[in-house]
């Protein structure tokens, strides 16, 4: 078969196996991201539009913009917006988020009480499900009243976070929510549900990709860490550089919590794993005091 000439129209423009290679090179260097040699045509679909809109020929025009423009970081947002999966919604994996009421909060509270400041970050938070959902069973606790008490919920994609950030949803976000709790915590408007201020106040939010150590320092020392249905997106070397990284940010004693589908097995041995009623998260151990001179 032919390949495209110039003259082709941009529809026609096809991803070829070389060009798609130096995309799945460039996406995971910058992204840590895992394209399959399988979804080159679903990454021609994608991308497609993106060529349309810069009036690239070709995609390996679209690549060598990327790859070496210094003006082209706006675009790379865009391009990994269309890359990634963003599906999430609001107390997903409910064993889970049990588990962390029940077992680990108590537990972090005690952890935590001599400074009565409280850290936890949702990463790859997507559209901020994830963060409100952890706001809302912080603050039902009631364990930390008077206390400095932060959710941070990054991603990688911008829109994602300004989503975030509006913090309005439709009804297929609270699938899994008992409408007691949606109508306790939102506030129901023409254009959706939209978070009530004391959890709100909870959340922030951030453009942070993972694979960023600069971006990734702006979140500090946190508590726990709530990182699911990311890594399984990633590559390895990109998962044993994101895990270091969690390791680095938490307290000792702090817990990093990932998605049903995910384990450590194989990318670190740096944690403990905390056998709970309902699950099995995984904690940075405490650490020996120093020895008494
Ligand atoms: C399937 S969503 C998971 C959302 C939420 N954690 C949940 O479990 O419902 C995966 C998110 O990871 C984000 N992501 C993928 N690679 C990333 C990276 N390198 N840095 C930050 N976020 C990333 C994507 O943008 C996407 O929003």
């Amino acid at each position: 078969m032919r390949r495209p000439g110039p003259s082709r129209s941009r529809d026609e423009v096809v991803l070829r196996a070389d060009e798609y290679r130096l995309i799945r090179e460039l996406f995971a260097e910058r992204f840590g991201l895992q394209l399959s040699v399988e979804a080159r045509l679903s990454v021609e679909r994608r991308l497609r539009e993106r060529l349309g809109v810069r009036g690239h020929a070709s995609f390996l025009e679209y690549y060598q913009f990327l790859k070496w423009n210094p003006l082209s970081a706006e675009e790379l947002d865009l391009a990994v917006e269309l890359l990634t999966t963003h599906e999430t919604y609001l107390f997903r994996e409910d064993y889970q988020l049990r588990a962390f009421r029940e077992e680990i909060l108590p537990m972090l509270a005690h952890l935590a009480r001599p400074r009565r400041r409280l850290a936890v970050w949702s990463a790859g938070c997507s559209t901020g499900e994830e963060a409100y959902t952890i706001a809302i069973l912080l603050h039902e606790s009631g364990l930390f009243e008077g206390w400095d008490v932060r959710v941070y919920g990054s991603d990688v994609s911008k829109r994602c976070v300004a989503a975030a950030r509006r913090g309005v949803y439709g009804a297929s976000s609270f699938r899994t929510t008992p409408d007691a709790v949606r109508d306790r915590w939102f506030t129901r408007l023409p254009d959706g549900f939209h978070v009530s201020e004391p959890i709100r106040a909870l959340c922030h939010f951030g453009q942070v990709n993972l694979l960023d150590d600069e971006r990734t320092r702006v979140v500090g020392r946190v508590d726990a860490i709530f990182c699911r249905n990311v890594l399984i997106y990633l590559e390895q070397a990109a998962r044993r550089r994101v895990i270091d990284m969690f390791h680095d940010r938490l307290s000792p004693g702090g817990v990093l919590l990932l998605g049903h589908s995910e384990s450590l097995l194989n990318v670190s041995t740096a944690f403990e794993l905390l056998h709970l009623r309902e699950d099995l998260v995984y904690k940075k151990p405490l650490g020996r005091c120093p020895a008494e001179p």
